[in-house]
């Protein structure tokens, strides 16, 4: 039995999902199957399949990642759109290594990770992207919102995974002190993303929480940040 994420998804639900679910195949099946077991971070398979989807539909050509981990994500967005130049960004070496070797393995050269901290990377991007994957750490998503607000082209989509952070941004009762602050930085981002004119954003209560936003076409400039 799958535990209930406090009250995001049923357990019955997500085990009813999981179940009829078609498990992808290939190469990259493998790999999702892999880290899985080992236990690495990688996205819920809800949010990996939407991710899927959404590059299928907008077919991005220059994709933007917060948070490689092993590379998985990466390696599914560039999967699903295999026109886009891919930058990812990691800063933890014990990710970064299994990343390199699994980016070669599926010679991915249009996959470029960047090794540091997004705090210190991104401020140094001027060029647009037309679709964001935000998986890192949670404290510092109202920080990133800010970057990728600012990085996002018109008609891009921007996807941010862990927003609801297991129902505690909702319920706002800490699992630890520490928790504490990552709740209100949570939920500072999501007002801040929702208040955010120009983006469209849904709430979708999968996983552990994931937003879709898509920048208007017609933006005023000057009402960005
Ligand atoms: C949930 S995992 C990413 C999973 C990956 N997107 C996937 O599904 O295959 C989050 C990763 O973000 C990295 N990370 C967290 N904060 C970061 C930051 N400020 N800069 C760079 N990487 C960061 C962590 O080291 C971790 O490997």
């Amino acid at each position: 039995m799958i535990l209930d994420k406090d009250g995001i998804v049923f357990a019955h639900i997500t085990e009813f999902m999981r179940k009829i679910r078609r498990q992808r195949s290939g190469e990259l099946g493998s790999l999702e199957h892999s880290a899985r077991k080992s236990g690495y971070p990688i996205v819920d398979p809800e949010t990996s399949d939407l991710l899927e989807i959404l590059c299928r539909i907008k077919k991005p050509v220059r994709i933007l990642e917060i948070g490689t981990c092993i590379g998985f994500s990466a390696l599914l967005m560039l999967n699903a759109s295999p026109l886009s130049e891919i930058i990812t960004i990691e800063r933890n070496p014990a990710m970064i290594s299994p990343a390199k070797e699994n980016f070669a393995r599926f010679s991915a050269e249009k996959i470029r990770l960047l090794e540091g901290d997004a705090a210190d990377i991104l401020p140094t991007f001027t060029e647009k992207f037309d679709f964001i994957f935000l998986d890192a750490a949670k404290g510092q998503y109202p920080l990133f919102l800010k970057e990728c607000l600012r990085l996002l082209e018109k008609g891009g989509i921007l996807v941010c995974d862990n927003v609801l952070f297991n129902g505690r941004v909702v319920t706002k009762i800490p699992d630890i002190r520490r928790n504490k602050t990552i709740i209100n930085r949570l939920s500072s981002f999501l007002e801040d993303l929702e208040s955010e004119l120009s983006v469209k954003t849904v709430i979708l209560p999968i996983s552990d929480g994931v937003t879709v936003s898509v920048k208007e076409e017609c933006t005023d400039e000057k009402a960005l940040p």
